[in-house]
C-alpha cells in the first residue's frame, strides 16, 4: 500500500518570466510504476538551464507546455525510499541521478523524486551527497560531448568556459582521448585550468582543429575554428550557422545510469573534480538563482530540501 495521501514539497515555476516565478508547492505522492524508484532528495544542484526555465526562455521557444507548473532541477543525490516492481535497490541506498527533458511538471528541487532506475547510480562510499549532486548533469554532458569529439590523435582542441561546471569535466575527459587541450577561461581561472592538465588562454585565438563550447559563445566560438574544422556546442535549441566548411555538432544530454556510476567512482577517488560553491536550503532557491545569475560562480550552488 503506497502512501498516496501524503504530499511532499517542491520548488516549481508557476510564472515563467514573471516577477516572482518560483513557488514552493505541496505535491501528492504518487504510486510507483515498474522500473521506477522513489528517492528522498538530499541535494539538488542549481544549473544554468534552471535559470532559463525560470525566466520563461524555454517556454517562449515552445519547448515547455505545462498547464499548471514546470519542474525545476536536473540532477540530485539522495537515498532510496522505495523501489518499484522490477527494481533491486534497497531502501536507504545512496544514489545520484538525472531527470532529463524540459517539458515536465516535476524536477529535483524537491523533497522527493520518482524516476527510472536506469537514470541513477549508487553513490560510492567516500563521496558525500552534496558533492555527488554536482556530478550528474555536468559530468555526463561532458562525457557525451567528448564522445562526439572522439579520439583526438594529438589535434588541437579549444574548450571555452574551461573553468565552468561542464568545461571543467570536458578538459580532463578530452585529454584522456588524446586531444591537445587548451582551456579558454577568465584570467583568475588559470591555476584551475592548468591543474587539469590543459594549456590555458584568457584570449580567444583562431585556428583550432576543434572548438568545444561550454561557455556558449556560439558564433564567436565557431569563428575560432580553422576552415573545415569542427565545433561542438551545448545549446541544442540554438544551433549556430555553419561557416567556412566548419561542421557544427551539438550535445544534448540523455540520462545514463551506467556511465554516471563510472563518473561518480572517479569523483570519489578525486580523479574528477566535485566543486560546491554554497549549500542553501530549498526555500532559499531565489537567492541561489540570483547568485548564479550574477555570474562568476565557480562550483555549483546546491539546494537541500
Ligand atoms: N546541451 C546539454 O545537454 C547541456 C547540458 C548541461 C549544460 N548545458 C549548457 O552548458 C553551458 C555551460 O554550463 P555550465 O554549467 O558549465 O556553466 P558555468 O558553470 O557557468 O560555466 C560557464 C563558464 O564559461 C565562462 N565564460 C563565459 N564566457 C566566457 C568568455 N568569454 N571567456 C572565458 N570564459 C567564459 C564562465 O565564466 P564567468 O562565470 O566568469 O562568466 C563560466 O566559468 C550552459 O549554457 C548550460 O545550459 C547544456
Amino acid at each position: 500500500m503506497t502512501n498516496t495521501e501524503q504530499t511532499f514539497r517542491a520548488a516549481v515555476v508557476t510564472e515563467p518570466g514573471g516577477p516572482d516565478p518560483i513557488s514552493l508547492v505541496d505535491l501528492p505522492v504518487v504510486p510507483l510504476e515498474p522500473g521506477q524508484v522513489r528517492v528522498a532528495v538530499a541535494a539538488a544542484a542549481v544549473n544554468p538551464v534552471d535559470l532559463a526555465v525560470r525566466d520563461g526562455y524555454m517556454h517562449r521557444l515552445g519547448l515547455i507546455d505545462q498547464p499548471h507548473h514546470t519542474g525545476l532541477g536536473w540532477d540530485f543525490s539522495g537515498t532510496v525510499l522505495e523501489a518499484g516492481p522490477g527494481v533491486d535497490l534497497a531502501p536507504g541506498t545512496r544514489v545520484a541521478g538525472l531527470v532529463g527533458g524540459l517539458d515536465r511538471d516535476f524536477g529535483t528541487y524537491a523533497e522527493q523524486l520518482v524516476l527510472s532506475a536506469s537514470d541513477l547510480a549508487a553513490v560510492p562510499d567516500g563521496l558525500d551527497l552534496v558533492e555527488a549532486a554536482t556530478v550528474p548533469l555536468n559530468a555526463l554532458t561532458a562525457l557525451q560531448l567528448v564522445d562526439i569529439l572522439g579520439d583526438g590523435e594529438g589535434r588541437a582542441l579549444l574548450v571555452t568556459g574551461a573553468a565552468g561546471a561542464v568545461g571543467g569535466y570536458v578538459v580532463p575527459l578530452a585529454l584522456e582521448r588524446g586531444w591537445r587541450v587548451t582551456g579558454l577561461a577568465r584570467p583568475g581561472d588559470e591555476e584551475f585550468v592548468r591543474a587539469l592538465g590543459a594549456e590555458f588562454t584568457a584570449v580567444p585565438t583562431r585556428g583550432w582543429d576543434v572548438v568545444a563550447d561550454p561557455a556558449s559563445l556560439q558564433e564567436q566560438a565557431v569563428a575560432l575554428v580553422r576552415d573545415g574544422g569542427r565545433f561542438v556546442g551545448v545549446q541544442p535549441s540554438a544551433r549556430p550557422e555553419p561557416e567556412r566548411g566548419v561542421t557544427i555538432e551539438v550535445v544534448s544530454i540523455v540520462p545514463d545510469g551506467v556511465a554516471l556510476a563510472g563518473l561518480l567512482a572517479r569523483t570519489a577517488t578525486g580523479e574528477l573534480p566535485a566543486r560546491v560553491a554554497e549549500v542553501l536550503p530549498l526555500d532559499r532557491v531565489d537567492d541561489a538563482h540570483a547568485a548564479v545569475a550574477r555570474g562568476g560562480v565557480r562550483g555549483r550552488y546546491v539546494l537541500v530540501p
